[in-house]
C-alpha cells in the first residue's frame, strides 16, 4: 500500500509527531486489512486529535508528560485478535496532551469528541451527566481525558472516552466511580466489583455500538495467578484456570522458560513491579452483574526485552486459536528496530471476555515516538516471591 505523501515520516526536515505517528497507523491499517481510504481519513482523525502538537518536531522534547505511555507519546495502538478474522486496530490518544493545564486539557479532549459526535452523529449524553464528576474545575491526577478509536472498515470509527476517577481527588475515587456509576442507571455495580489497590479509569462507549459498555478499570498490586483467576465477576467466561493460564504466560512464568511451576513448591508469581489491571463492563442495569471481564498484564516489565514479550504473545494467541503472523507485521509497521533491542514496545498482553462473544487477546503497541526503553539486564525480581524461585529465574534469563 503506498503511503500519503503528507503523512510519511521521509518527509524532509525533522519529523513531526502527526507525520510519525499517523504513519504508523496508517502502516498498521495495512495490517489490520483496512484499505488505503480508511487508513487516510483514519491518520486525518488522529492528527486531528492531536491538535497543535501534531505539528511539533520530534526532536522537541514530549508535549507534556502524558501517562498514556512510558516515554509519554499520547498515542498508543492496540490489535484485538480474534479467530478467523484479521485483527481490530484500535488507538488511544489524549487530544489535550500539551494543553498546559489538566482542567485546559480536560477541555480539549471533550471538545473533541463533541466534535466527532457531530461528525459521525452520535450522542453524548451519558457522557454530559458526568461532567461535574469528571472536569471539575480544579482537576487532579494524572490524565483528564483519553480517547480510543476502533477503526473498522467504512471511515467510522466506534469510540471510547476514558475518564480520571481521581479528578476530584485521589482520596474520593472510589466515590465518584460509585457516583458515576449510579448516574448511569448501574446502582448495584460498584458493589459487584472486586477487591483493588486503586480505581484507575472510568470508561464509556459512545456511538455505534450493539451493547454500550460502562467499564471500571482497577488496579491490583502484587497479584498472583490465582488472584487473577478469582477477579471476575460476571460469573461466566472462560473460568479461573483459562485466566491463570494466560497470566502466567504473560508473565513468563512457564514450562517454556524452563523455571517451572511456583505453586508446586508453595509460592507463586507476583507480579509487583507494575500492577497488573482488571476491567469490567456493565451493559445491563437489570442483573447488577458485569458482561464482560478483561485481565491486563503490563508484560513490558517482567521481559528481557520485546523479544520475550512478542514470544508470550505468540504463545497466548496460539493457545486461543488465533493466527500471530499479524503481531509480528503490526511491531514491522510502527518500528525498524528488532524486538531484541529494547522494551516496551508490547506494553500489555490482555485476555478479554464479553458475554455471548469468544475470548479475546489484546496486545497494546507503543508508538516510542521519543524514546526506546534498553533491554532489561536481569528480569525484574518483583516477578517472582521466592527466593528459590528469584535465582532461577535470573539464572536462566540473564542476558549473555
Ligand atoms: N500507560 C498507562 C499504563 O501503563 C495507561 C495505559 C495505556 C494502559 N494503555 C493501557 C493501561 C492499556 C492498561 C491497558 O498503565
Amino acid at each position: 500500500m503506498t503511503q500519503p505523501r503528507f503523512l510519511g515520516r521521509t518527509a524532509p526536515g525533522a519529523p513531526t509527531l502527526g507525520a510519525f505517528t499517523t504513519g504508523q497507523l496508517v502502516r498498521l491499517c495495512d495490517v489490520a486489512g483496512l484499505d488505503a481510504s480508511d487508513a487516510e481519513l483514519y491518520a486525518r482523525v488522529l492528527a486531528e486529535a492531536l491538535g497543535p502538537v501534531a505539528d511539533r518536531p520530534l526532536d522537541l522534547p514530549p508535549p507534556s508528560d502524558s501517562f498514556l505511555s512510558d516515554d509519554h507519546t499520547p498515542v498508543e495502538f492496540s490489535l484485538a485478535f480474534q479467530p478467523d478474522a484479521p485483527p481490530t486496530l484500535r488507538v488511544l490518544v489524549e487530544p489535550g496532551a500539551g494543553a498546559g493545564s489538566l482542567a485546559e486539557s480536560g477541555r480539549t479532549g471533550l471538545r473533541f469528541l463533541r466534535a466527532m459526535a457531530r461528525r459521525w452523529d452520535f450522542a453524548t449524553d451519558r457522557l454530559d451527566e458526568l461532567e461535574d464528576l469528571f472536569f471539575p474545575p480544579s482537576p487532579q491526577g494524572a490524565f483528564a481525558l483519553w480517547c480510543a478509536l476502533e477503526l473498522r472498515p467504512g471511515g467510522v470509527p466506534k469510540v471510547k472516552v476514558y475518564l480520571n476517577p481521581a479528578a476530584s481527588g485521589q482520596e474520593r475515587s472510589a466515590e465518584t466511580v460509585r457516583e458515576a456509576l449510579r448516574r448511569l442507571g448501574h446502582r448495584q455495580a460498584f458493589t459487584a466489583l472486586p477487591q483493588a489497590d486503586r480505581h484507575l479509569f472510568f470508561a464509556l462507549d459512545l456511538g455505534d455500538w450493539e451493547e454500550p459498555r460502562v467499564k471500571v478499570y482497577l488496579a491490583h498490586q502484587d497479584l498472583s495467578a490465582a488472584e487473577a483467576g478469582g477477579l471476575s465477576r460476571t460469573g461466566g467466561g472462560p473460568g479461573q484456570a483459562e485466566i491463570q493460564a494466560f497470566f502466567r504466560a504473560a508473565a513468563g512464568y512457564d514450562a517454556d522458560l524452563g523455571i517451572g511451576d511456583g505453586e508446586a513448591d508453595g509460592h507463586d508469581v507476583r507480579l509487583g513491579r507494575r500492577p497488573v489491571q482488571s476491567c469490567h463492563a456493565f451493559t445491563e442495569t437489570a442483573s447488577g452483574l458485569p458482561s464482560g471481564f478483561t485481565l491486563y498484564v503490563p508484560v513490558r516489565d517482567y521481559v528481557r526485552h520485546d523479544g520475550d514479550a512478542l514470544e508470550r504473545a505468540v504463545a497466548v494467541l496460539r493457545r486461543q486459536g488465533v493466527d500471530a503472523a499479524p503481531l509480528a507485521a503490526a511491531l514491522a509497521a510502527v518500528t525498524s528496530r528488532r524486538p531484541q533491542d529494547g522494551t516496551g514496545l508490547i506494553a500489555y498482553l490482555a485476555l478479554a471476555d464479553q458475554r455471548g462473544k469468544p475470548p479475546r487477546v489484546t496486545a497494546y503497541i507503543s508508538s516510542e515516538a521519543y524514546r526506546v526503553r534498553p533491554p532489561a539486564v536481569l528480569l525484574p525480581a518483583g516477578a517472582v516471591s521466592g527466593s528459590v524461585h528469584r535465582e532461577r529465574m535470573e539464572s536462566a534469563l540473564t542476558v549473555d
